[in-house]
């Protein structure tokens, strides 16, 4: 089995300076989806074929993948897809942070690597620090799309998103997963998974008016729900 990159090496800790929207696209003003690990880019390559209206860009870690998927994406006719190595949790809050406002109308985190052990928990894609950037980034009503076809990986995610208040679901979605998936395109690892009819676990979130919470106080929040064990209660 591939083994992961240890995104904490200190190799991936060098911030990158990712190009704006003006440097990678042909339309700049168009409305951008953003993925999250997106390996050889099957999804992000095949939305930005189909919905020419808007931009994509895809981030990915493993270097080999982003040279062959954004070999693809620059021979696209269309100038509205491409795919950039970073650590996302390096080298993406500067970015979105530098966007102009309500360019970034959906963000996607599909089948991240499953860091399972407590001890491997800061190695997780979704970090607080990362999901405030994205909330930052996204007017009310736009989109945060998970999925996983692992439990053990979903459940953290959600668990943050909901902590920060910032995420509402839509109402007539199925609880506690979507039921099929809003993206007309699998990912690598959903094609491999749906294959073997395996369950895969979704859930679509839209940004709320609710402001952003402390950054502190969403960290230690979540490390109490997320590691119940490592709790320490102290007396009120
Ligand atoms: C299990 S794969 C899933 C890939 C793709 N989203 C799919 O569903 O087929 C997770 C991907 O996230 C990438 N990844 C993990 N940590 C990352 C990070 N901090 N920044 C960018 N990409 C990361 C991995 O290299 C890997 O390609």
């Amino acid at each position: 089995m591939r083994q992961h990159v240890n995104p904490l090496s200190r190799f991936f800790q060098l911030p990158l300076q990712l190009p704006s929207p003006g440097e990678l696209f042909n339309h700049p003003d168009q409305p951008i989806h953003l993925d999250i690990g997106c390996a050889r880019g099957r999804c992000i390559l095949g939305l930005a074929e189909l919905n020419q209206g808007w931009n994509h860009l895809g981030v990915e870690i493993r270097r080999p993948l982003v040279t062959a998927a954004d070999r693809d994406a620059l021979n696209s006719v269309q100038g509205n897809v491409r795919v950039l190595f970073c650590n996302a949790n390096i080298s993406l809050e500067s970015w979105l942070a530098a966007l102009p406002n309500d360019t970034l109308h959906r963000v996607s985190v599909q089948f991240p690597d499953p860091w399972f052990k407590r001890r491997h928990r800061k190695r997780r894609v979704l970090q607080p620090a990362l999901l405030l950037a994205i909330a930052a980034a996204l007017q009310p009503g736009r989109e945060l799309f998970l999925q996983s076809d692992v439990l053990a990986v979903i459940e953290p995610m959600v668990a943050l998103t909901e902590l920060s208040g910032c995420f509402s679901r839509p109402e007539s979605d199925a609880r506690p997963w979507r039921a099929d998936n809003p993206l007309p395109v699998p990912t690598e690892r959903e094609q491999y998974v749906l294959d073997k009819n395996l369950p895969v676990y979704r859930v679509l979130y839209q940004r709320n008016a609710h402001p952003l919470p402390d950054a502190e106080a969403l960290e230690s929040r979540w490390q109490e729900l997320d590691n119940p064990a490592e709790t320490v209660f102290t007396e009120a």
